[in-house]
């Protein structure tokens, strides 16, 4: 697999991830799909000012249109302090692949050599069985479990922090 950042052309592939119920089951549920436009806009723009990473997952063999996931690292403020969260997502069918490990893996990697990032966070919901091994087999450490807010709803989480 390859990564390239996010492009205005990648509506479609937000839809599907994120408007879709199977998709955003261990995230609060699927988002309006209206919201996608904007959403794309503003993550291409956080992504060509280098302040936020939104990379997509291209499959090996596949044009740069065909997107298998995504892979975000961006920073925020979580309890009155600047933090560095990752998340991901991979399409159902992509999934099994390691597509996800590889993504995260790279970013991670890629976030070490930048240095400005600090610790990387992730906050896997409690009960997403992939995510959660995926934090572990990456060498992330379970700091415990956390109540955050994504998207505007309150989610129950493992918090999982990394030194990349
Ligand atoms: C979570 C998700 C990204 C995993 O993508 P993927 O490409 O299938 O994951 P990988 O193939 O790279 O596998 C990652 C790890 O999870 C494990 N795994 C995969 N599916 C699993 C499952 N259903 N239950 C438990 N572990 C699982 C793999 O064995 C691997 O662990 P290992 O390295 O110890 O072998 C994908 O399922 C997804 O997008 N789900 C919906 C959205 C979501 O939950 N996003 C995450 C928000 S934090």
């Amino acid at each position: 697999m390859r990564l390239r950042n996010v492009e205005p052309g990648d509506v479609e592939a937000y839809v599907r991830m994120r408007c879709d119920p199977a998709m955003m089951a261990e995230l609060g549920g699927p988002l309006p799909a209206e919201g996608m436009a904007d959403k794309v806009r503003l993550d291409v723009e956080r992504t060509a000012a280098d302040d936020w990473w939104v990379r997509m997952i291209v499959p090996d063999g596949a044009g740069p249109e065909v997107v298998a996931g995504t892979v975000t690292l961006w920073p925020h403020e979580e309890d009155g302090e600047r933090i560095t969260e990752i998340g991901w997502m991979v399409l159902p069918e992509f999934q099994g692949r390691g597509l996800a490990k590889r993504a995260v893996g790279e970013v991670l990697e890629a976030a070490g050599a930048d240095g400005r990032w600090g610790r990387v966070h992730a906050f896997p919901g409690a009960t997403n069985g992939a995510s959660n091994a995926l934090c572990r087999s990456l060498g992330f450490e379970l700091l415990g479990d956390r109540e955050v807010v994504f998207a505007g709803r309150v989610l129950r989480t493992n918090h999982w922090v990394i030194e990349p």
